[in-house]
């Protein structure tokens, strides 16, 4: 029996090579060797975004097809949307009977997120109750390894402690959750800060050739190299760390040629502009085909809800019981 995994995003639109590098790209490998079940947090996104919903659904199919277009395949892992299943509302309703208010509190993200976001008004019940909300989407499919990149850490250490702290009063019954760190790379910005859609600093996987080169022209390079044959210092440069990234197989050469003052920026930015729209022939392809008929998405999207369905009903039953909801 293969390990059951359970990852999920918020629907953000269109995906960059950030979110590639940084988890999808790991989905892909672990469809294979884990049951897995990838789904759209669309209800998260609700957590920031309660007063911008209208495009709710485009951002969630555009993600999908960038998910399908880079290789996840519905074949091998389940695809669904977690507002298809209201069970996961149901078991965040228990989660948040028993949930001190005081562990939510004291979450980093949360702290810093409030500090961050002051455009709005995020100081609600939904906001704070983001990693109860997230335990529920693991556990509800009996979820045993969770794919997150470190900044996720500490829900996923939060949602152990409610899962214990609910084994303890109704009897042994959810698994605790494991975090599984990936080799992910990160993956800096055109700008030098961490990529991110909100910076308008982000190579997207959707970008045409020449939207891909023209980001890529923009990007900050050594800043004390002034003439085309001094002598670089590839470690401070924003293109050379895409690079290592897309042009492993000749990094050395690449930085020996900037170090010896050999090649210029502007030759090797469209080295690496080319080298990252050779990585991604077969995703415009695939992606293409999607968005001729982007209702194969929600089909498969419902396909995976239909899936799952029985196992979150499961879930319910059994938890109504051992709370005495039913008898
Ligand atoms: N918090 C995750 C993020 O921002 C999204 C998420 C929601 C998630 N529920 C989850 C991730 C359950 C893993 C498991 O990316
Ligand atoms: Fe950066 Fe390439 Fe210029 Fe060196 S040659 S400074 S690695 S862009």
């Amino acid at each position: 029996m293969k390990k059951r995994i359970v990852s999920g995003n918020r629907p953000t639109g269109k995906l960059h090579i950030g979110h590639y590098h940084g988890a999808l790209q790991n989905w892909i490998e672990l469809q294979d060797k884990y049951d897995c079940f990838f789904f759209v947090a669309d209800w998260h996104a609700l957590t920031t975004k309660y007063d911008e919903t209208e495009n709710l659904r485009k951002d969630t199919e555009d993600m999908v097809i960038d998910w399908l277009a880079a290789g996840l395949n519905p074949s091998k892992c389940t695809i669904y949307r977690q507002s298809d299943l209201p069970e996961v509302a149901e078991l965040s309703l228990y989660f948040s009977m028993i949930t001190p208010i005081s562990w939510l509190e004291r979450c980093p993200t949360y702290k810093e997120m409030l500090k961050e976001i002051d455009y709005k008004d995020i100081s609600t019940h939904g906001f704070l109750g983001y990693p109860i909300l997230q335990t529920a989407d693991i556990v509800l499919y009996h979820g045993e390894l969770v794919p997150v990149g470190e900044d996720q850490l500490p829900h996923l250490e939060l949602g152990r402690e409610i899962v214990r702290r609910f084994n303890y009063f109704y009897g042994q019954y959810f698994p605790e959750p494991q975090a599984v760190l990936s080799h992910t790379k990160r993956v800096i910005g055109t700008d030098g800060r961490k990529m991110s859609k909100s910076y308008g600093n982000s190579i997207n996987l959707s970008d045409s050739p020449k939207e891909i080169l023209k980001k890529v022209q923009t990007m900050i390079t050594d800043p004390v190299r002034i003439k085309r044959t001094d002598p670089g210092h590839p470690e401070v440069c924003l293109v050379h760390g895409l690079h290592k990234i897309y042009s492993a197989d000749h990094i050395d050469e690449i930085v020996k040629e900037c170090k010896s003052g050999k090649i210029g920026c502007v030759e090797c930015k469209k080295l690496l502009a080319e080298r990252i729209n050779e990585s991604l022939v077969d995703f415009r392809a695939k992606r293409a085909e999607l968005e001729k008929d982007p209702g194969q998405v929600w089909k498969i999207l419902e396909f995976g809800a239909k899936k799952v369905r029985p196992i979150a009903q499961e879930t319910l039953r059994e938890i109504r019981k051992r709370i005495n909801i039913d008898g």
